[in-house]
């Protein structure tokens, strides 16, 4: 577990570069999960929607990217490098995000995530997510074959923020 610090970054458009690259860092190409580049940048261009970028010394390692809509957040995508996973980088995103949620007045973070992405469940259920739907078939695999998609969502009374690292900039 490193010491270094944390520091979070709201992004737009212009960070459309660094927010693919992380991206495309944290998905393998084949699961389904992955979005093109041109996509990510259609999306972050769309209202409501928002970026963060996590670096440490300077060197982005994980991403956020949420859309803000009536009284909901929606969670598009997360991800860390492989590098740089289980040192906390995604619990101080989803701390921020929750934050942000409580400010705008949103009463949940909802998101999608694949049935078998065992690592992300047990990350979104060990800080107060709950399964709250399923949509069958909703990943298409390189192979051809589906996953389901498991629904899960917090709002920000029940976020069980479990961040050590209080050194966001
Ligand atoms: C899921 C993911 C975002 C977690 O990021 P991370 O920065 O490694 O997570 P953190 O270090 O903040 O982990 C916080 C806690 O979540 C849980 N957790 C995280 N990864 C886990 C894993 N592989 N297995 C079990 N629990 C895990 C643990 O409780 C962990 O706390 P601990 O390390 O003190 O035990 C990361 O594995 C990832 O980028 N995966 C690929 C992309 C992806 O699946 N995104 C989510 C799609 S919805």
């Amino acid at each position: 577990m490193t010491a270094e610090p944390l520091s979070l970054h709201q992004i737009g458009i212009e960070g459309a570069d660094v927010l693919t690259a992380l991206h495309h860092g944290s998905f393998p190409p084949d699961t389904g999960e992955r979005w093109g580049g041109s996509e990510l940048s259609e999306v972050l261009r769309m209202p409501g929607v928002l970026g963060l970028v996590a670096c440490r010394l300077d060197e982005p390692l994980g991403y956020a990217m949420v859309r803000f809509a009536a009284d909901e957040c929606e969670l598009l995508s997360l991800g860390v490098l492989v590098q740089a996973r289980r040192t906390g980088v995604a619990r101080s995103l989803l701390a921020h995000l929750l934050g942000l949620c409580k400010s705008r007045a949103a009463r949940q973070l909802f998101l999608e995530v694949r049935e078998d992405n065992e690592a992300a469940r047990a990350f979104y259920k060990d800080h107060g997510f709950k399964q709250i739907g399923r949509r069958p078939r909703y990943y298409q695999l390189a192979d051809g074959g589906f996953r389901d998609a498991v629904t899960m969502a917090c709002a920000p009374d029940e976020f069980k923020n479990r961040n050590k690292n209080k050194h966001h900039r």
